[in-house]
């Protein structure tokens, strides 16, 4: 027995901002950000949010799972751009796709490794609690964390979701996982929430509350995070990275997935990349990519594959699973 993934979904804003759209908003070009990042435009929210994009991700997931939504028994969504501080943005999902009363909850903070670890809390729970079938979703709206003022991170990020179906069954399933934080004391990567503005606080006011990142402290975490990520699941399996069909490495830049790459001696052709279309789209990156790689037709039963999510926190996570 094991806890498989039976399905993915995906969902894009309608929005499409090209990295022409961007250069006459800020001092850049389609050469210098496609050639630092490999990111050639990336899909933002006009009208949608971080709950709408969820569930539409996560309709198509039950619907190419095959199964019944009453069967799902537990939600988990990862974001760190959620519409409401409660209700959780798995519950309001639950809601809007009508399943049962269940729980839902939400894995806040871990960005872009958030898909990573609300695959290891969803695979905890129903290792021990008794849940069969878990919806799985991470899901963004990065736009409204951006500064779109900063040429430095505005080139990156795009919004969107990705969700999937776990269920528990026949297979190996998912074989490994491990979970990494790491103390960000210098800010390389953050976005503060506005202070209280209770008539009793005194303390430090915050009115900047975009996304602040220092682009080459996180380039190289970055790269550090998809070795060791990779790394760790081919230790704690013993297997070799031949027998790995596909790494689906978190989205962050193009430069930082063939830098891992190369050190790790593993033919990038492995690595999915679909950067150039989407962007980062943090927790939503992961699921997204898989979605896309099923609908290709490029994963098959039996394939292992290995997963690797880092960014704020700073935390990171790898997985790996037989498909
Ligand atoms: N267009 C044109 N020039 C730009 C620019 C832009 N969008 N952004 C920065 N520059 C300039 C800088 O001002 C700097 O100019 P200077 O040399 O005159 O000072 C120069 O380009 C080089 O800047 P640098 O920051 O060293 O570039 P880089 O090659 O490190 O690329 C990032 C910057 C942000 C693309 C890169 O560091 C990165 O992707 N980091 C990881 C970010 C990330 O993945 N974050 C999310 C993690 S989950």
């Amino acid at each position: 027995m094991g806890i498989n993934f039976l399905s993915f979904g995906s969902a894009l804003p309608q929005g499409t901002v090209t990295n022409d759209d961007l250069s006459r908003m800020v001092e850049t070009n389609d050469e210098w950000i496609y050639t630092r990042t490999g990111i050639k435009q990336r899909r933002v929210a006009v009208t949608e949010s971080t709950v709408s994009l969820g569930t539409e991700a996560a309709k198509k997931a039950i619907e190419k799972a095959g199964i019944d939504k009453d069967e799902i028994d537990l939600v988990v969504c990862a974001t760190i751009t959620p519409d409401t501080n409660f209700p959780s943005t798995a519950g309001m999902v639950r809601q809007a796709i009508g399943l049962r009363d269940i729980p839902a909850l939400d894995v806040f903070g871990t960005a872009c490794a958030g898909f990573i670890y609300a695959v290891s809390v969803a695979q905890g729970l129903m290792a021990t609690g008794g849940y069969k079938t878990a919806l799985v979703i991470g899901a963004e709206t990065l736009s409204k964390i951006t500064d779109w003022t900063d040429r430095s991170s505005c080139i990156l990020f795009g919004d969107g979701a990705g969700a999937a179906i776990l269920g528990s069954g026949e297979g190996r399933g998912i074989i490994s996982y491990h979970l990494d934080g790491i103390n960000d004391v210098d800010g390389y990567l953050l976005c503060r929430l506005p202070s209280s503005d209770s008539p009793f606080y005194k303390g430090e006011k915050v009115d900047y509350t975009k996304m602040q990142m220092n682009g080459n402290k996180v380039f190289t975490f970055g790269i550090t995070s998809v070795i060791n990520g990779v790394r760790q699941m081919l230790a704690a399996s013993g297997l070799t990275a031949d027998d790995i069909s596909w790494i689906v490495p978190h989205q962050a830049n193009r430069r930082i997935i063939a830098s891992a790459a190369h050190r790790l001696g593993i033919p990038e052709e492995k690595f999915y990349v679909n950067i150039d279309h989407v962007g980062n789209t943090s927790s939503a990156s992961i699921p997204i990519a898989l979605d896309e790689m099923t609908d290709k037709g490029l994963i098959k039963k039996g394939d292992k594959i290995i997963m690797v999510g880092f960014g704020g926190g700073l935390s990171a996570g790898s997985l790996l699973v037989e498909m």
